[in-house]
Order: C-alpha cells, then sequence, then structure tokens
C-alpha cells in the first residue's frame, strides 16, 4: 500500500510520529557523508538506544522513506531499492531490525531542515510524480528534538553509515569521497573541453565563410585602391578541406586594382569557340550554327568536297590562312576538307554506313553519335591531301603531315583524337580530325599534354579572384595571381567562370576596362571561358 506517487500515503498513518526521511533514503544514496561526522568520537549507544534507532529506520522503509518528504517528491527509485540491500547483509547483523520495529513511533523524528542531504530530496525523480505541499503540513508532521535524542541520533547515524558501507560496498572513506570527487571534476573537464573544441570548430568555419575574414586559399591582395568587389561564387582552385564537402556560400571578397563585367545569358553556354562536345555533351545548335560556305569564300587554295562544304567562320578562317602557310612552307600538294560541317542527318548516314561495313565496335570508335560530334559545331575539319592527279593522300601517309600536326596550333588547331587519350575521349585516333580551339588553348593543350576533356576540367582551376591561366607566347604556360593579372602584356589569360543561377552570368574581368581585347565561350557544360589579350599583344 505504499504509493509512492500518493502524497497521503507518503505520511505516516494514524497520525503516528513519522520517522526520518534520511534514515533509508541515505542507505541508498550515493551522496559521501559530511566530513564531520566521526564515528570514533562518539560514546557508544546502549542496546535500547540502538533498538529504538533501528526500529525508527525500519519504520522508515516500510513507509518508502518518504515519510518527511511531503515538501519535496516521492522518491520510487531510490526507497524501493533498499529492502533488496538490506536483505543481502551478511546474517550478522540480520536480526537487528527485526526486533525493533514496534519502537518506531516513540524514536527519531526531525525537523526536515536538521537533515543532512538535503539536496539528495531536491533531485528530480523521472519517474515519479511531484507531490503536492503546503507549509502547513510540514510542519505539522514534526516536533522538535531534545538535546539527548540529536545526541543518540548523531552516534545511530554515525553507526549506520559506517555498517552500512562495510557491509554492502567499499567504505567511503575521505580518501575514496576525493577520488569520486576527482573524477566527476575530470568529467566535467572532459565535458568542458569538449564543447571547447565545438566552440572553436564552429568559430574557424564561420570565420572562414565570413566574408570579412580572408579564405585559406585566397591570394592576399593587400591595400590598393581597387574596389572591393562583391562575393565571387566561382570555384577556386587548390581550396581544401573545410568546404570542400560543403562549398561556401560566398567567397570573400577581393580587392583588386581594377575590374569591369559583363553579362552574358546563359543560352551561351553552347556558343563559342571552346564548346566541348563529345560522348557526354551534345550540341544542341546543330540546325542553327552560324556558317561559312569554304569554296565561296577561300582565298586560298584549299580544296573541298563538296560545294556545300561549310565551317564556322572563325574555323575556315584559320584553316584558310593555314593552307596558305602550307603551301608556302613549300606542300606540293592542296589540301583538301574532306568533311566539315555535318547536320545529324549526314551523321547519321556515316554511323550507318561505318555500321554496315565494319561492325558496331569499330563505328563506336570512329563515329560519334548523331548528336554529339564535333562537326555539329563547324569547328572541326577533316583533312587529307589532293595530289594534281586527283588522289586523295591520308595526313598520315604524306610528307606534310607532320607539318599540319605541329603547326595547326598556330592556328587554333589541335589534333582531337590523340592515341594515349582514346579512354578520355571515347574515340579512336584519328589523324585527319583537327578541332579548332582557339590559338592560346591550342598551344595549352599541347603544352600540358592534354585532350580537351582534360583541357577544360584543367581549366575550372582558374577564376577571376583568384589566378589566371597565363599561355605566353612562347607556348609555355603560368599561373598570375588575379591582382597582378592586369600587368601581364604577353600572351593570353585565360579563367572560368561558371554559370550562375538564374539566367545570366556576370562575367568579371581584373582588368581595366578597354585595356585588353577578350573572348567568352561557353563550355557547352556549367560554365563559361575567358580569354584575355592584353592590347599590348594584339
Ligand atoms: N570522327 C568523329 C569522332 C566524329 O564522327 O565526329
Ligand atoms: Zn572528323
Amino acid at each position: 500500500m505504499n504509493n509512492p506517487n500518493n502524497h497521503e500515503t507518503n505520511k505516516t498513518p494514524g497520525g503516528t510520529t513519522p520517522v526520518r526521511q534520511n534514515l533509508a533514503d541515505r542507505a541508498a544514496s550515493t551522496s559521501p557523508r559530511p566530513t564531520g561526522a566521526n564515528p570514533q568520537a562518539r560514546r557508544p549507544l546502549t542496546n535500547e538506544e540502538r533498538r529504538r534507532m533501528e526500529a525508527a529506520r525500519q519504520a522508515a522503509m516500510r513507509n518508502g522513506g518518504a515519510v518527511a518528504s511531503a515538501t519535496t517528491q516521492a522518491k520510487p527509485q531510490t526507497t524501493a531499492q533498499r529492502p533488496q540491500t538490506t536483505a543481502t547483509r551478511p546474517q550478522g547483523t540480520a536480526q537487528r531490525p527485526q526486533a525493533t520495529v514496534q519502537k518506531t513511533q516513540a524514536t527519531v523524528q526531525r525537523p526536515q531542515s536538521a537533515q543532512k542531504p538535503v539536496t539528495q530530496t531536491q533531485k528530480p525523480r523521472p519517474t515519479a510524480a511531484p507531490v503536492k505541499s503546503t507549509p502547513v503540513q510540514e510542519s505539522s508532521l514534526y516536533r522538535k528534538f531534545t538535546a539527548d535524542e540529536e545526541e543518540i541520533f548523531e552516534i545511530y547515524e554515525d553507526e549506520e553509515y559506517s555498517r552500512d558501507y562495510q557491509n554492502n560496498e567499499p567504505r567511503r572513506n575521505n580518501t575514496t569521497s576525493k577520488k569520486r570527487k576527482r573524477a566527476k571534476i575530470n568529467w566535467g573537464i572532459i565535458i568542458f573541453a569538449v564543447i571547447l573544441v565545438g566552440v572553436v570548430a564552429f568559430s574557424i568555419r564561420y570565420l572562414n565563410n565570413n566574408p570579412h575574414t580572408p579564405g585559406p586559399e585566397m591570394p592576399n591582395l593587400g591595400e590598393t585602391d581597387g574596389e572591393v568587389l562583391p562575393p565571387d561564387t566561382s570555384e577556386t582552385p587548390d581550396t581544401d578541406d573545410i568546404t570542400a564537402t560543403e562549398p561556401p556560400e560566398t567567397e570573400p571578397p577581393v580587392t583588386l586594382p581594377s575590374h569591369f563585367t559583363v553579362t552574358v545569358p546563359h543560352t551561351d553556354l553552347d556558343v563559342g569557340n571552346q564548346i566541348l562536345v563529345n560522348y557526354a555533351h551534345p550540341y544542341a545548335r546543330v540546325d542553327t550554327v552560324n556558317l561559312t560556305n569554304v569554296r565561296a569564300n577561300k582565298d586560298s587554295d584549299l580544296q573541298v568536297s563538296s560545294i556545300n562544304d561549310a565551317l564556322a567562320p572563325s574555323a575556315f578562317a584559320a584553316l584558310d590562312k593555314m593552307t596558305a602557310d602550307m603551301r608556302e612552307a613549300g606542300c606540293g600538294d592542296w589540301l583538301l576538307l574532306t568533311s566539315g560541317y555535318r547536320d545529324t542527318t549526314e551523321q547519321q548516314q556515316i554511323w550507318d554506313r561505318n555500321l554496315a561495313q565494319s561492325g558496331e565496335e569499330y563505328t563506336r570508335m570512329y563515329v560519334a553519335t548523331p548528336g554529339h560530334s564535333e562537326h555539329h559545331t563547324g569547328l572541326a575539319a577533316d583533312l587529307s591531301f589532293f595530289t594534281y592527279d586527283y588522289a586523295s593522300i591520308p595526313v598520315a601517309d604524306h610528307d606534310f603531315g607532320p607539318w599540319l600536326w605541329n603547326n595547326c596550333a598556330d592556328y587554333g588547331f589541335i589534333l582531337r583524337y590523340q592515341a594515349d587519350k582514346t579512354e578520355l575521349t571515347h574515340t579512336a585516333y584519328e589523324a585527319w580530325h583537327f578541332r579548332y580551339i582557339g590559338v592560346p588553348h591550342a598551344y595549352a593543350v599541347n603544352a600540358l599534354d592534354y585532350c580537351y576533356e582534360e583541357y577544360i576540367d584543367y581549366i575550372r582551376g582558374y577564376t577571376a579572384t583568384t589566378k589566371l591561366f597565363h599561355v605566353k607566347s612562347d607556348r609555355t604556360t603560368a599561373a598570375v595571381a588575379a591582382e597582378d593579372a592586369n600587368q601581364v602584356k604577353d600572351g593570353w589569360l585565360i579563367y572560368y567562370v561558371p554559370a550562375g543561377e538564374g539566367e545570366t552570368t556576370d562575367i568579371l574581368f581584373p582588368f581595366e576596362e578597354g585595356s585588353v581585347e577578350y573572348e567568352i565561350s561557353g563550355n557547352n557544360a556549367d560554365g563559361f571561358i575567358v580569354t584575355i589579350t592584353p592590347k599590348s599583344n594584339t
């Protein structure tokens, strides 16, 4: 009938004198004993006194140890453990409680204010509902101790304390108490350290994302007269771990000596000489691309296989010039454009013919699937040599073949499908397929020994606010810090601008407006490639 959640049953029934709450509570408590208690300094209790005290303790246990807890909370868990503890005691002490039960009422009660482990009864109890109480109820349960009772009680309590811990667990002397206390302190230190580390980590992260704080890899642009630019969302090359899995929302502002911006629509992502077209990147403008008819516009003796052969204007001009220079260099045969621009219908016809003649494996390696051919752009040219007796000689078999390979970059062409890059291009080696990408890019691709897929990836590491890719006139390359870009007078500077959200992207130029010529091209993937030509190099 001892329901610890019931306020009424927590009182001593029938108006009997309540026993000390802490006799039972303390046995289950883990609180260390106050250091002032010293059983050896007390007189021994008489048997009668001890019986009275024991009876009081038993009564307390029967009452759930909560007789005096009317002002606090019920204690279902701690008090429930107490009977089990006493049940396991050695036989030598088992007889004491039974002999004293009936004397409980006459012995001990104590105002709650005199109880030592006060804080113990104030601990929240997870499973017990709070017990309502009033000061009136509390005071009615207690009477004041006599001096004798106080002394008896102190002695008894000390004895109980020692006996309990001798029988049930290692005795808690001052040394072990200190160790426990120290252990608690150490846990506190550990928790504090963990919190501190968290705060520091958060601070580092915050500072790195804070637009007022320089990032880890951003160039220190120093104090200049330049304007502070808004944060740029472009990728920074070589930026390491902190934001690797979670890109920063903003980058630190960059102070540039000068700059200007040009806004481009995202519909131009597939427009320009640097677009990447391959197995993974189809070309959507195949039917609307701007073209130049070769036969009708050429100045050189460039030959065509059809009067309709056409190229993109940039590729056409470059090929026309290259043809003339090759002839000037001593080539006795003409250069023949065997295939320039193709629409998807023509590409499908080539695919089907090769499939029928040579099988699927061969066709996949030598013919792009319709929609994925560079020939759709007008920027690709298949070449051969044409003789006076109307023979077509492959580039790989002609004496001037190496001249083409070695000099085509001077006209902005690369040999697109190299033998050692087939895994990246998904295309077999083609000695005849030249792709126009522009002179500095052709120099760079050759200098880096990259295929175009690799190059497009590589350029993403250069941005207007970090470093620019410098292609020098001697075909060597270097990186230039963004704030130094306006000092470059030779060659070209190249960088990447990722397409932002929305329908347009602001292209940032880290130069004084009017001091450079520039070309913007989409990469047919995710951004724009900017090519800068200093005016001193034009
Ligand atoms: N021969 C190249 C891969 C093309 O068909 O576009
Ligand atoms: Zn081709």
